[in-house]
């Protein structure tokens, strides 16, 4: 195993080591992952890389392979990491772990609970928002998404963790247990994220932000109304980010023919105080929108507006800062 880092960041300095994952990208930009081992070769259509060109010399060098074929030689960053390590589970893409960080706040010392593991993917990002003063407990219910969690963990931070505890189980019997009000932030990326609103919402200090990560609108729409149904949440902003790759080459300047079309929806929302509810929503909903067809977890005589004084603010959608656009 590579060195530990001592900020537990998982990133390493100096010339590589033996133990150490690095990227050789060949000139078609194909990138091979390797971990370096003293007396090792990397064998390729293009020839063959000894280890020992490597050990014990800086990264960003580009070595020859037998077969005369360059490659460049780099550490990866973390979200090449996982998105090319083992997985069980689907892995958290990197701009929507970035997402994740921000948008739940997440920060250096915070109490964070996250579900399910899977893989460690977006594990690795919150464990460095939060840094070895703050506090993370996964929980994933199969133990061999549990096993591959740890060990991607481990191997990229190069050592365990003084900040995670990593837990096989379901979140909702496991949060059974944890004293309420003692968690800043929730982090759910799992199939059923609802099942957890009340759990989630015991633990949670007042203020604090509960975060889901869901790949399709009917996760979305079950969430947010169920959030809204506890009562004890804020209204709940759903988002999703989308990034285009560009080509930049000469007057050849424009975004690139392929990209990731859909990866997840972000739902984040913050814990009431103990007792508050809600304030009432002064939104009427979109016509239509809890219609005979809708089977939501809103119970009967939940769907129409609720705000006496509603009328005022129907005729158009809210805009930030408390103005109004008419449709
Ligand atoms: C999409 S994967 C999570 C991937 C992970 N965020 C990553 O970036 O590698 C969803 C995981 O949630 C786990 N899971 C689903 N419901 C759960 C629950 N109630 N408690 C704990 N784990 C759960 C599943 O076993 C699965 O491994």
């Amino acid at each position: 195993m590579a060195e530990p880092t001592q900020d537990y960041s998982g990133v390493r300095r100096g010339d590589l080591r033996a133990g150490e994952r690095v990227t050789l990208t060949d000139p078609k930009g194909r990138r091979h992952s390797i971990v370096l081992a003293e007396g090792a070769k990397f064998h390729t259509a293009k020839g063959v890389v000894d280890h020992d060109e490597l050990i014990g010399r800086p990264e960003g060098r580009v070595v020859r392979s037998l077969g005369g074929t360059q490659f460049l030689v780099l550490r990866p960053l973390l979200g090449e990491f996982t998105t090319t390590m083992p997985r069980g589970a689907a892995v958290v893409y990197p701009k929507d772990a970035a997402q994740i960080v921000t948008g739940a706040d997440i920060f250096p010392g915070a109490r964070v609970i996250e579900a399910g593991a899977g893989s460690g993917a977006l594990t690795l990002s919150l464990l460095r928002a939060i840094g070895p003063t703050g506090r993370l407990i996964s929980y994933e219910r199969r133990q061999d998404f549990a096993e591959v969690a740890a060990r991607n963990v481990r191997n990229f931070l190069g050592a365990e963790h003084p900040a995670w505890t990593l837990i096989t189980g379901d979140l909702v019997e496991r949060l059974a247990a944890e004293d309420p009000g003692q968690v800043d932030r929730v982090v759910l990326d799992m199939l059923a994220p609802w099942d957890c609103v009340e759990a989630a919402g015991r633990v949670l200090v007042p203020g604090g932000v509960f975060c889901c990560y869901v790949a399709t609108v009917t996760q979305l729409g079950r969430v947010v109304e169920t959030l809204r149904v506890h009562g004890g949440y804020t209204e709940p902003e759903a988002t999703e980010s989308i990034i285009r790759g560009w080509q930049a080459e000469g007057l050849a300047i424009r975004p690139q023919h392929t990209m990731v079309g859909h990866t997840g929806f972000l739902i984040t929302s913050r814990r009431l105080a103990p007792g508050e509810t809600a304030p009432v929503r002064k939104r009427r909903p979109a016509p239509g929108a809890y219609g005979a067809d809708y089977d939501g977890p809103r119970a009967a005589g939940q769907n129409g507006p609720t705000a006496p004084d509603d009328a005022a603010s129907q005729d158009g959608d809210q805009l930030p800062g408390g103005s109004s656009a008419a449709g």
